[in-house]
């Protein structure tokens, strides 16, 4: 597969296209971007570790029948997907109330959400991703009624395969961001699922194992990424 010309310059990845015009490659840069790329410093390693990472996610849903763009590893810091037409909303579960909905609604940090609760947002970074609902998507056609159910279903399959898997690494999956495409009709996983667009911290302690190290100051963001990578049992280069 050669790569070919870059198609979108994102804040933590390259896409570029491919002689198959059904492919792409995304190359994981260690770009860290936080607050819609107000804060951006470069993190050894990241590129990497998110890479393999991410890899080993899709896969593991994919054998659980969820049905993602993930081809496969091309290098420490590339990956060949399918091409998705993105719908341009990020779908989020949180399973404990941490980030903006503590800001947004006071509600308290760290409490448990049961049932968990699900949000739509815009991906817009000069609007701030703003939240938006299901009528929003509808009369500004950013997805049909159809989608909308399928990305909802899909996003709590993925939470219930995800959480117990990172529960078994002793690790409590506190909330992620997804993003879905359109391929051959079907709506299918697109980006990423990495420590850069979740929340995980130590199912005892409650330490902070993900981007918030990052957003926060804390320090250790890739060695934090690298914990849970191990913990998984992916194999880092
Ligand atoms: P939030 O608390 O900032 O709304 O984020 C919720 C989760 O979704 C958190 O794990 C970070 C992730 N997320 C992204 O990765 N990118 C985004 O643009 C947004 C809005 C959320
Ligand atoms: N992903 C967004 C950014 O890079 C928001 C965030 O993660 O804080 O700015």
């Amino acid at each position: 597969m050669k790569k070919q010309d870059v198609l979108k310059k994102g804040k933590a990845k390259t896409v570029y296209s491919t002689d198959d015009a059904d492919k792409l490659i995304l190359h994981f840069r260690n770009d860290t971007s936080a607050f819609d790329g107000e804060k951006i410093e470069q993190l050894a390693r990241k590129g990497m570790v998110n890479n393999r990472f991410n890899a080993f996610i899709m896969q593991t849903l994919e054998k659980a029948g969820i049905p993602t763009q993930f081809e496969k590893l091309l290098s420490d810091d590339e990956v060949l997907v399918k091409k998705l037409d993105m719908i341009p909303v990020e779908c989020v579960v949180r399973n404990i109330a941490a980030g903006s909905i503590v800001r947004r609604l006071g509600v308290k940090d760290g409490m448990e959400l049961n049932p968990p609760t699900f949000e739509f947002f815009l991906k817009n970074d000069a609007l701030h991703d703003p939240m938006i609902n299901e009528y929003h998507i509808r009369s500004f056609n950013w997805a049909t009624d159809a989608e909308v159910v399928r990305m909802k279903e899909l996003t709590f399959r993925i939470n219930d395969i995800l959480s117990k898997l990172f529960k078994d690494a002793g690790l409590l999956l506190v909330d992620y961001k997804l993003e879905f495409g359109r391929y051959r009709g079907e709506i299918i996983l697109g980006d990423e699922f990495s420590p850069d667009g979740c929340r995980l911290w130590d199912a005892r302690s409650r330490e902070k194992l993900d981007k918030d190290r990052f957003r926060q100051g804390l320090g250790g963001v890739v060695e934090a990424y690298e914990e849970v990578a191990r913990r998984l049992g992916i194999d880092l280069a």
